[in-house]
């Protein structure tokens, strides 16, 4: 069994467009500060990129890691496996996503935030998939709209493998 991949996105094109997105964060968040909560694993060489785009002044970096998907399909399934370490009452929480794909993860993430009464929740993620979506959510920065395909690469992983990559590429796993 061995896996090929197509390019999708170089890693150019994520560089300049996370410069956009972070200029877009800073011209909203102008004045404030941000508590920047990164979601484990795939996140966290975007997380890695972002921050170091942003002006505005970042308090807080908390990683939280919460699992609803299993290889090439979601089960549905939702687990908080790892909780922060820090407050966020009356906090600007930045929700940092990887990929937005039904949705389920994140639905349960913000609404488990929420209770702990942030001033405010925002989503960003890497990447969407709004053809998959099944819960109604949408994020508030988004760096690629992308069609319905299994992605891996800049921490994007199939069973664990290949978020190294800096570019991101479409998988596909031959059985022969
Ligand atoms: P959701 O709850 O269905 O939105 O699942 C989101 C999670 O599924 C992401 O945080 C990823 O870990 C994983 N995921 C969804 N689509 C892909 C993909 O194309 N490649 C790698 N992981 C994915
Ligand atoms: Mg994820």
């Amino acid at each position: 069994m061995k896996d090929s991949f197509e390019l999708m996105i170089s890693e150019e094109e994520i560089f300049d467009k996370i410069g956009e997105v972070a200029s877009a964060i800073d011209r909203d968040y102008e004045g404030k500060s941000l508590t920047v909560i990164s979601v484990l694993t795939g996140a966290f060489i975007f997380t890695a990129d972002l921050v170091r785009r942003l002006n505005v002044p970042v308090d807080v970096i908390d990683t939280m890691q919460v699992s609803s998907y299993v290889g090439m399909n979601s089960t549905g399934e939702l687990k908080i496996r790892k909780d922060l370490s820090t407050d966020i009452k009356g906090k600007d929480v930045l929700i940092v996503e990887d990929i937005i794909d039904t949705g389920r993860t994140l639905k349960l993430l913000r609404d488990e935030l929420w209770s702990r009464e942030p001033r405010s929740v925002r989503i960003c993620t890497a990447f969407d998939k709004p053809s998959r979506r099944v819960v109604d959510i949408t994020p508030d920065y988004n760096c690629f709209t992308i069609p319905d395909k299994f992605i891996v690469g800049y921490g994007l992983d199939y069973d664990g493998k290949y978020r190294q990559f800096k570019d991101v590429r479409i998988v596909r796993t031959d059985n022969e």
